[in-house]
C-alpha cells in the first residue's frame, strides 16, 4: 500500500514536469510559416507540377521563408534576396550539403558526383580540380578556340537545314536543337577534345540519346524522394530506369577514357591533348585532404556529369533569350546594332567582343532573372541544427532556393515580370554569386563550377546568332502570339520549342 502510494507520487511528478518539458520544447522551436498540411503526404500537393511557380505563389501569403512537409521529409523555402543572403553569407557553410534524389542512387552516381555529393573531403577535392579547369578564368581563355569552332560548326548546321528547309517554308527551323548540339560540342571539346554531335560521329548520337533518356528520368518526379521507406520498393521503376539508361552513358563515356589511355600507352605517356580528361587521370591528389586517385567508376561519373550539367543548362538559356528577343523587336535591334558596330563587316565575330557589348551582356541576365534553368538550385542540406532568420531548423533540412520566385521579387525588382534589358545598363548586378537578388548560378561554396565557361557560351553563342542571321517567328506565331509556357524536367525549358526562320546577313 505505502509503496503504490509512493509509486503515484512520483507519476504525479512525473507527468506534469514532462508535459511542461515537451511544451517548452514546441514553444522553443520555431520553425518558419508552413501551409496547411495532410496527413502523410505534407505538402506536397502544394509542389504541383510547377513548383516554382507554385511555391511563389505561397510567398505572399506565408513570406519569404516558407516551411514544407514534402511527405516525411523537412524542407525549407528560400524565396527573396534577403533570406538567399542570410543563407549563403550566414550560413554557407551549414548547407553546403546536398540532398540527393533517389535516382541519383543508381549505380553509385551520387557517389562519384560533384553535383550531388555530401559535403566532404571528396567532394572539396573533385571541386578544386574543376575549378581549376573550369572556373579559373585563364584556363577558360585558352579554350576560347575550342568554342569558337564549335560556333562556327553551329551556323554551319543551320544553314545546311535551312537550305533542306526551303521546300517548307514559314514552319522555320528547331533552334534548341543547334543551341543543343552546341553545348554537348562544347562540354565534348573541354573535356574531351571531340566534337561528340556532328553529321559523320559514330558514338556521339548513341551518347547523347542515353544522356537524354538518363535526364527525363532524372526529371521526374519520384513519391520514394518524399516516403523514404519506400526507396526499397522504387515504386514508380525510376531507379531501375535511371541504372539502365545510365549504364548505357557510363559505358559509352568508359569507352572513351579506355580508348584515351589507350593512346596515352602508345605515347608513352606523351601527352597530345590537354583537356578535363587528362587532367582528372593525372590526378594524384593536392597535398590535402580527400583522394590521391580518382577511382575508374568515378571518372566516369565526372565525365557525365559535365555534359549533364554543362548542355541543356546552357542550350535552353540561349533558347529563352531568343524568343524574348523576338518578342520585342526594339530590344533585337538594339543587341543587332551593339554587335555590328563592335566587329563591324568585314570581319568574324571573337568570344572577347563580347565584353565590348553590354547591351548584349544585359539580354543575358535579364534572361537568366527571368528564365533560370535551374529554379529551384540544386537542393541543399542542412549539415546540422541551425537557427536562420530567428527559425530553428533542424539537421537534415531540405532547402529550395527558389531563384526563380527572387528573380520575381518586387522588392529586389521594378516591374519584376518585364523583360527589359536596360535596367542592368550601368547597374553593377552580375549573376556571379554576390547579387542576392540575381542568383541563376547559385552563390558560395556550391556556386556552379562551370559560371565562367557558361558565361563564355552564353554571349559568344547568342551574339553569333544575331550576327549571322535576321531572325523571323515561325510556325504563324508573331511577337504577341508567341508562346512562353515552361516545361520543368532536369531544367526549366520552352514547353514548345522555339521555331524560327533564320535569313542569311551579309556578312
Ligand atoms: C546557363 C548555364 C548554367 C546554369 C544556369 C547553371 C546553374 C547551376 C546551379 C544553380 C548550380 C547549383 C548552385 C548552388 O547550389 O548554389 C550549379 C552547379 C553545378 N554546375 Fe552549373 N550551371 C550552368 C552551366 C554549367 C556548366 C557549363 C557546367 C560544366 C560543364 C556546370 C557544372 C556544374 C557543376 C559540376 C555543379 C555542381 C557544383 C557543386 O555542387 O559543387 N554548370 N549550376
Amino acid at each position: 500500500m505505502e509503496s503504490c502510494s509512493i509509486s503515484l507520487f512520483w507519476l504525479g511528478l512525473l507527468v506534469p514536469t514532462l508535459l511542461v518539458f515537451l511544451l517548452n520544447r514546441r514553444k522553443r522551436t520555431k520553425l518558419p510559416p508552413q501551409p496547411p498540411a495532410w496527413p502523410v503526404i505534407g505538402n506536397i500537393l502544394d509542389l504541383g507540377t510547377m513548383p516554382h511557380q507554385n511555391l511563389h505563389n505561397l510567398r505572399a501569403k506565408h513570406g519569404p521563408v516558407l516551411w514544407l512537409k514534402l511527405g516525411s521529409v523537412n524542407t525549407m523555402v528560400i524565396q527573396s534576396a534577403r533570406a538567399a543572403m542570410e543563407l549563403f553569407k550566414g550560413h554557407d557553410f551549414v548547407f553546403a550539403d546536398r540532398k540527393c534524389s533517389q535516382a541519383f542512387t543508381a549505380l553509385g552516381y551520387d557517389q562519384g558526383s560533384l553535383a550531388l555529393g555530401r559535403h566532404g573531403d571528396y567532394w572539396r577535392a573533385l571541386r578544386r580540380l574543376c575549378s581549376a579547369e573550369l572556373l579559373v578564368n585563364k584556363r577558360v581563355n585558352d579554350t576560347a578556340h575550342l568554342r569558337q569552332k564549335c560556333v562556327d560548326s553551329m551556323i554551319m548546321y543551320i544553314e545546311e537545314e535551312m537550305a533542306v528547309k526551303q521546300a517548307t517554308k514559314g514552319q522555320g527551323i528547331d533552334l534548341s536543337h543547334f543551341l543543343f548540339l552546341l553545348a554537348f560540342n562544347v562540354v565534348g571539346n573541354m573535356v574531351l577534345s571531340r566534337d561528340l554531335l556532328h553529321p559523320k560521329s559514330k558514338d556521339g548520337p548513341e551518347f547523347y540519346d542515353a544522356m537524354n533518356r538518363f535526364m527525363e528520368w532524372a526529371g521526374k518526379p519520384n513519391v520514394a524522394d518524399f516516403m523514404p521507406w519506400l526507396k526499397w520498393l522504387d515504386p514508380q521503376g525510376i531507379k531501375a530506369g535511371m541504372a539502365k539508361d545510365m549504364g548505357r552513358a557510363m559505358r559509352i563515356a568508359e569507352g572513351f577514357v579506355k580508348e584515351r589511355l589507350e593512346e596515352r600507352k602508345l605515347r608513352g605517356e606523351m601527352r597530345t591533348t590537354n583537356d578535363f580528361l587528362d587532367a582528372v587521370l593525372d590526378y594524384e591528389g593536392d597535398g590535402k585532404e580527400g583522394p590521391h586517385k580518382i577511382s575508374s567508376q568515378n571518372i566516369n561519373i565526372i565525365i557525365l556529369e559535365m555534359f549533364f550539367a554543362g548542355s541543356e543548362s546552357t542550350s535552353s538559356t540561349i533558347e529563352w533569350a531568343m524568343a524574348e528577343l523576338l518578342r520585342q523587336p526594339e530590344s533585337m535591334k538594339k543587341a543587332k546594332d551593339e554587335i555590328d558596330q563592335v566587329v563591324g563587316l568585314n570581319r568574324k565575330l571573337e568570344e572577347n567582343d563580347t565584353e565590348k557589348m553590354p547591351f548584349l551582356q544585359a539580354v543575358v541576365k535579364e534572361t537568366l532573372r527571368l528564365h533560370p534553368p535551374l529554379p529551384l538550385l540544386i537542393p541543399r542540406n542542412a549539415l546540422k541544427e541551425t537557427k536562420f532568420m530567428g527559425f530553428d531548423i533542424p539537421k537534415d533540412t531540405q532547402v529550395f532556393v527558389n531563384a526563380w520566385s527572387i528573380g520575381r521579387d518586387p522588392d529586389a525588382w521594378e516591374d519584376p515580370l518585364a523583360f527589359k534589358p536596360e535596367r542592368f545598363m550601368g547597374s553593377k548586378i552580375d549573376y556571379k554569386g554576390q547579387n542576392f537578388e540575381l542568383i541563376p548560378f547559385g552563390s558560395g561554396r556550391r556556386i556552379c563550377v562551370g559560371l565562367s565557361l557558361a558565361d563564355r557560351v552564353l554571349h559568344l553563342g547568342l551574339a553569333t546568332l544575331l550576327y549571322h542571321f535576321d531572325w523571323e517567328l515561325g510556325d504563324g506565331s508573331t511577337p504577341k502570339t508567341l508562346d512562353m509556357k515552361e516545361r520543368v524536367g532536369i531544367t526549366l525549358r520552352k514547353l514548345h520549342p522555339l521555331k524560327v526562320i533564320p535569313k542569311k546577313c551579309s556578312v
